[in-house]
């Protein structure tokens, strides 16, 4: 599957960007203006969101994006990336890392987990896809979300231009229905990796806003600690889209990172 990708950045090492979901890579537009600077960046929307095509089957797993991701990077002759994945795009991540360990310099896990979906939101999120079909639309996610995405601060300047909320609910508006609905019953489908954590060898940065009512702090603190070779970045001022509302700082904590790690590029 051909994805649709930025890439910006002419050296250093190889950043690769998955988006969350409903997004698309724009999400990371201030992660690529700035990081690019000091590595190559690589933000490609995953098949059936952004400007990437569907596959047309009802379903897209977590491994049929990894795999994805991997194509990409022999597309575009890159042996090795660290990966940083926002919620979504770290269920990606972890698939990427079992699938593809040669492929994987270091992990940023942003704004996620490494758990499955209970029985009853694997439920609620085939009903979502039932009725993301019948709309024909993503339009009614962007209202829903909303509260659990981004901070009152953010939501109360939500209608200023060119707002952290006017560009979430571009993208998740104008989002492909079919394929937005085929990832989400992937994402109900994917595996729990909690029992693999203390198996990861490679340097890991586990980043999450601090207001995040999805991945909270307690929570990412557990899984940091259950992870041999991870660090915890808890971002002031920030929830779930934390790389949009508060780019400065998570940009820092990327970079910070990702100059500790000696790179075999
Ligand atoms: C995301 O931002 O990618 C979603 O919150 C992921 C999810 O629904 O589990």
């Amino acid at each position: 599957m051909k994805l649709n990708y930025e890439k910006s950045g002419s050296q250093g090492p190889v950043l690769l960007l998955g988006h969350g979901f409903p997004f698309d890579h724009t999400m990371w537009n201030a992660q690529i203006a700035d990081l690019s600077k000091d590595f190559i960046v690589i933000a490609p929307d995953f098949r059936g969101m952004g400007k990437s095509s569907p596959s047309g089957s009802a379903i897209t797993s977590m491994e049929e994006l990894a795999d994805d991701l991997a194509e990409l990077l022999d597309d575009l002759q890159i042996k090795k990336c660290s990966y940083c994945g926002l919620s979504m795009g770290g269920y990606v991540g972890w698939e990427f890392w079992l699938r593809h360990p040669q492929r994987l310099e270091s992990f940023i896990l942003c704004d996620s987990n490494a758990k499955c979906d209970t029985p009853d939101a694997a439920q609620n999120r085939l009903k979502t896809a039932d009725r993301i079909e019948a709309e024909n639309s993503c339009a009614f996610m962007a209202e829903i979300m909303k509260k659990n995405l981004m901070t009152n601060q953010t939501l109360a300047s939500a209608e200023s231009t060119d707002s952290v909320f006017s560009r979430y609910r571009k993208m998740v508006t104008e989002n492909n229905p079919s394929g937005v609905a085929s990832v989400a019953r992937g994402m109900a489908q994917r595996k729990n990796f909690t029992n693999l954590l203390r198996t990861v060898q490679i340097p890991m940065l586990v980043l999450a806003g601090e207001l995040d009512l999805l991945s909270p702090p307690e929570a990412m603190k557990e899984l940091t600690d259950a992870i041999p070779n991870a660090q915890l970045a808890l971002i002031p001022n920030a929830a779930h889209l934390a790389p949009m509302e508060q780019p400065e700082s998570v940009n820092q904590a990327i970079r910070q990172f990702l100059n500790s790690i000696p790179s075999e590029q």
